[in-house]
């Protein structure tokens, strides 16, 4: 078998590591994969939304699967392509992907059926907006309704900011076209689980629950990035929380996708916040979280690719999905200055006995070196029987990576261990 993998960070390096495990698999092939995924993968220059170019390649190197990981690629209709050039894949096709790309459509998807999330309002007409915020109760809480790199999401707790907010997504046109909507949302409050799921339409199988890191700087301050760490399993997530969620959330919108007529196939992810009132719907995304499947993936007892077939071919149902009954910690390593403005181009030093527990998100290979290229450089993940010294044994293999200017945050895990007592 030879595979594709759409994308190039540290969770397409995590899933790939994992699909490497079976023995039917000759050869993946990441697009674009990175510096550090090369040395599991054979990297191929095509960036993760030319479509057309990835299609001539699976076609023209009669690929056998492909897994596509990020959104952004999802949305564009890539899994569609590459199905109508007869190419199996994971992953959803556009029409299911909407999802996560529109929270004007994943809004009224849970307004329509019941499913339990923030009350809001949509608003198309920015002065419309801005006097609906004049009165809204607040905190409130503003998001573009597109894809928008994971900043379209503003928590303003003055109306000014609301105010900022609104102009800044709908007149300014910050994050283009996805900014033509927003969705005003209630805040709610209580703590955050994510819960990533294998789904083939008919059934839905969570995986272990993670907990993702979102600010950039320790105990929760700073700005948001794309997420500084994630443990698993998350203590906040308890078995009792876990039946109303499979009730209340992951069955029901199984099933409203399909009545619809956007069956969703691939993997889904609930952003869930656990308030007094029970769980909500935070977020929907269309694909595995990163970093949660930094630690998601490691703890996976069955075989990734097999699943990833069953999704494919309906078969979910008839097929172990089992974890192993340990936990994980990763631990991001960042360019100092993230989320904003960061310097490139250090070289990076991993002792060789890490390789296996390191997941490459942003470096480059240049002449046999590994040199930093993005915000968000590696994530060390370790797997241990308790949480606590899956933490600190990643913590001790970070001590050991190196290159200037990293910084990381010394808390990852902490507020999950104190839950737990
Ligand atoms: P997102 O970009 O959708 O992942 O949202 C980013 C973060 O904003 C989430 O992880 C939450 O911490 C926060 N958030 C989003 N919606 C709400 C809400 N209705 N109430 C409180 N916090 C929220
Ligand atoms: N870690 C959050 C996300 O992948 O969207």
């Amino acid at each position: 078998m030879k595979i594709i993998v759409v994308g190039g960070g540290g969770r397409e390096h995590a899933i790939i590591k994992k699909l490497k495990e079976n023995t039917s698999i000759e050869k993946i092939y990441a697009l674009p994969g990175n510096g550090g995924i090369a040395a599991d993968a054979e990297c191929v220059n095509i960036g993760a939304t030319d479509i057309d170019a990835i299609v001539e390649f699976a076609y023209e190197n009669k690929i056998d699967y492909a897994v596509v990981a990020p959104d952004d690629p999802l949305v564009l209709g890539c899994v569609d392509a590459l199905e109508e050039h007869g190419i199996p894949c994971f992953g959803p096709r556009s029409e299911a992907a909407i999802i996560e790309g529109s929270k004007v459509f994943s809004k009224n998807l849970m307004k329509k059926y019941g499913i339990p999330t923030a009350a809001y309002e949509v608003f198309d007409d920015a002065d419309k907006a801005l006097e609906y915020i004049k009165t809204a109760p607040l905190p409130t809480v503003i998001k573009a309704d597109g894809l928008a790199l994971g900043k379209g999401v503003i928590i303003a707790t003055t109306r000014e900011e609301a105010e900022d907010a609104i102009i800044s997504i709908m007149k300014d046109k910050k994050f283009g076209k996805s900014g033509n909507s927003i969705v005003v949302e209630e805040f709610l409050e209580g703590p955050e689980v994510s819960v990533l799921s294998f789904t083939d339409g008919k059934v839905v199988v969570p995986m272990i629950s993670s907990m993702d890191h979102k600010r950039a700087g320790d105990n929760d301050t700073g700005l948001n990035t794309g997420g500084m760490g994630t443990v698993a399993p998350n203590p906040y997530y308890t078995d009792a929380v876990a039946k109303e969620c499979m009730e209340k959330i992951f069955l029901p919108t199984i099933n409203a996708m399909n009545a619809e007529g956007r069956t969703f196939k691939g993997c889904l992810y609930f952003g869930l916040m656990i308030t007094k009132d029970g769980p909500k719907v935070i977020e929907y995304n269309c694909r595995f979280g990163d970093p949660e499947t930094q630690v998601v993936l490691p703890l996976l007892k069955s075989d990734l690719f097999t699943i990833m077939q069953a999704v494919t071919n309906g078969t979910l149902a008839d097929t172990p999905v089992e974890f192993y009954d340990q936990s994980a910690a990763c631990v991001i390593m960042a360019s100092q200055g993230y989320p904003v403005s960061y310097e490139k181009g250090y070289e990076i030093t991993i002792p060789d006995e890490f390789a296996d527990c390191v997941f490459v998100a942003g470096a480059v290979e240049k002449d046999g070196k590994l040199l930093t290229s993005g915000g968000r450089v590696l994530g060390v993940t370790a797997i241990a029987d308790t949480l606590k010294e899956a933490i600190d044994s990643s913590y001790k293999m970070v001590e050991q990576i190196k290159f200037d200017n990293a910084f990381y945050r010394r808390d990852i895990g902490q507020r999950a261990l104190k839950a737990k007592k």
